[in-house]
């Protein structure tokens, strides 16, 4: 591990691809399959897919929609999970011919899956769908040896579908307390279902943390609740029309009050225990989850990296009271997944070390060269107990975003996936992107966000004191400033030269390979520099340190989720997430994954529009 940058899966970096293509495209040498599409059946008694008589008891044994976090966890438990030696994007995870795959299914998007209801009978079905598409599957796969494809296992006692529905347990310092009873749960310690779960992490003890993300989407609240505006909860109709068919998602209603706040939580989901109940960790906070990514410290204790998804929100970490175990027996496993319920929570100030006057939004590099500083971890809770004053520690967990307003925690663009590199410690931070910095009333650029109008976003590299991730401080330094260098003279890629490499807007999703170097999930390409998401691979050392290099384009109006690259079988991962997303039923923009002709008929388990979809991509 730790070569320096030319190590890796190796590959030609491909052109970038023009927005309104419809294709996933691959460098030369590498095919790609799907491995699992929208409405694969994975339950007992599930149907085939068949979009013109879909029902919401179909899709609940049917793979979900939209796909974002996205894992391939070996099944030989021996090898790949107990052992402490499993990270989040590395092997060993998939030597193996069997494994399971594990995937959230954040959203829906209905204007491309339904045609318009026109009764109401038809409406409620098609909202009870979309319930039913939102939430996890994991799901077994197989193949004849390592390197080659998987196929996914329509029947295995392994396969799951979380769902609204689905019974989750709570833990932590707001698990049993009053904020979170509701009529239905006078104990506060049962919730029913996630929601809008993006991105998330493989523990080192093999289970699967989720970011319950933009939750307050699916609410109508009385809009002037504690935390309401902050959470951005609100009196209005919702999109998808949920409070309709099932009260809790309107918390005016009686009993149903606290519901919102059942909801924005990092979730545990085991997908070796078929039948255990998920846990919601209310130890880590609630906002926007973008995802959770764990390291294991030199005491063991785990360090668990957060980003709040909001333009001017905040980055956190979570420091385990307890240390991780070792050993492999069941007792070992149990007590790792007890790790998140109890510790210290933090939340970040960013301190830059250039003078304020040459940060001037732009984007421009200040006279030291470098977007650069020191930063501290601020303490909300310590151990279980409060740091926040007029806060108990039930209100920190539910109402983190206000604790983390009054201590001076640095806003920033947008933080999506946090991920520590499983070679070196240092931590990567995502900001997608920030529209509104430098507007009027708006906070203007910082030297850690430095540039107003953020329209494609920047990467943090931050290293612990100590290289000890439950430090209290840490250095920083920003490691690439997006955009399309050949048009944008603000872009930066750790002094690579600009006019090598491939432009890259609105950083997403991270992972690492098993010689260090990170890879890049883009969101949102099209609207800014005018071509489809993709997945990039980015050098952290050595020469070619910063030369970001294409590895893949989604399919229009796509955006790229789930990176997994198992360097040593040159296999990639990805999820491939809302294809199409600005077309209608009768008018598909996108025919990812099957491109099917256009016009063809609709038959179960065939359909002329776009499926959300796990595709792998490998050599040969
Ligand atoms: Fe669901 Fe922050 O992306
Ligand atoms: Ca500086
Ligand atoms: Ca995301
Ligand atoms: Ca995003």
């Amino acid at each position: 591990p730790g070569r320096p940058g030319a190590a890796g899966l190796a590959f030609g970096p491909i052109a970038p691809v023009p927005a309104s293509v419809d294709a996933f495209s691959v460098p030369s040498g590498y095919q790609w399959r799907p491995i699992i599409r929208w409405g694969d059946p994975i339950l007992k008694g599930a149907p085939e897919f068949d979009a013109a008589r879909h029902t919401a008891e179909a899709q609940a044994g049917q793979f979900g929609y939209n796909n974002d976090y996205l894992d391939i966890i070996s099944m030989n438990r021996s090898r790949g999970v107990t052992g402490g030696v499993h990270h989040e994007g590395t092997a060993p995870r998939t030597r193996d011919s069997k494994a399971l795959l594990v995937a959230n299914h954040e959203y829906t998007n209905e204007n491309i899956m339904f045609l318009p209801a026109t009764d109401p009978a038809t409406l409620a079905e098609q909202r009870r769908i979309a319930m039913a598409a939102h939430g996890m599957s994991v799901v077994e796969v197989r193949r004849k040896g390592a390197g080659k494809p998987w196929e996914y296992q329509r029947r295995s006692p392994h396969n799951r579908r979380i769902t609204m529905s689905t019974p989750f347990a709570v833990s932590g310092p707001a698990a049993g307390s009053d904020l979170l009873r509701t009529a239905a749960d006078p104990s506060g310690r049962t919730i029913l279902g996630t929601i809008n779960n993006c991105a998330g992490g493989t523990t080192p003890w093999g289970t699967v943390l989720s970011g319950e993300e933009n939750f307050n989407g699916y609410f109508r609240t009385s809009g002037t609740g504690r935390g309401d505006a902050r959470y951005g909860l609100r009196d209005a109709e919702t999109g998808r029309g949920w409070e309709h068919e099932d009260p809790r998602f309107d918390a005016r209603t009686p009993g149903n009050e606290n519901e919102p706040n059942r909801h924005g939580w990092i979730v545990e989901l085991d997908p070796f225990e078929p039948d255990e109940a998920p846990v919601k960790h209310t130890a880590l906070g609630r906002f926007k989850h973008e995802g959770a990514n764990v390291i294991v410290a030199p005491s063991g204790r785990v360090v668990a990296y957060m980003g709040d998804d909001e333009r001017f929100d905040y980055l956190y970490k979570f420091v385990s009271t307890e240390a991780m175990r070792s050993g492999t027996r069941k007792a070992d496993r149990a007590h790792n997944k007890t790790l998140l319920s109890q510790g210290s929570l933090y939340v970040a100030r960013f301190r830059g070390d250039s003078p304020a006057e040459e940060i001037d939004g732009s984007g421009r590099l200040p006279s030291d060269g470098s977007f650069d500083g020191t930063g501290e971890w601020i303490p909300l809770i310590v151990d279980g107990v409060s740091h926040v004053p007029g806060f108990s520690a039930a209100e920190v967990a539910v109402y983190t975003r206000l604790a983390a307003d009054t201590v001076g925690a640095t806003k920033m663009d947008r933080p999506e996936d946090v991920e520590p590199s499983p070679t070196t410690g240092r931590v990567y931070v995502a900001c997608t992107n920030n529209s509104d910095r430098g507007k009027v009333g708006k906070e203007g650029a910082t030297e850690p966000n430095p540039r107003v109008a953020n329209r494609d976003g920047h990467v943090v590299e931050l290293v612990e004191a100590g290289d000890d991730p439950t430090a209290m401080s840490f250095t920083w330094s920003l490691l690439l400033v997006c955009g399309d260098p050949s048009v944008n003279g603000s872009t930066y890629f750790a002094g690579f030269p600009a006019d090598k490499v491939s432009p890259i807007s609105c950083p997403d999703n991270l992972a690492f390979d098993e010689s260090g170097n990170l890879w890049i999930a883009t969101d949102g390409q099209p609207g800014t520099i005018g071509y489809c998401d993709g997945l990039f691979k980015v050098p952290l050392e050595g020469p070619e340190r910063g030369r970001v290099q294409q590895f893949l384009a989604v399919p229009r109006e796509a955006e790229t989720c789930g990176p997994v690259v198992d360097e040593a079988e040159s296999m990639v991962y990805v999820a491939v997430q809302h294809p199409g997303e600005d077309g209608s039923f009768a008018d598909q923009r996108s025919r990812f994954p099957d491109y099917l002709p256009a016009g063809a008929p609709t038959r179960a388990g065939e359909f002329a529009g776009p499926r959300p979809a796990v595709v792998q991509v490998w050599r040969g």
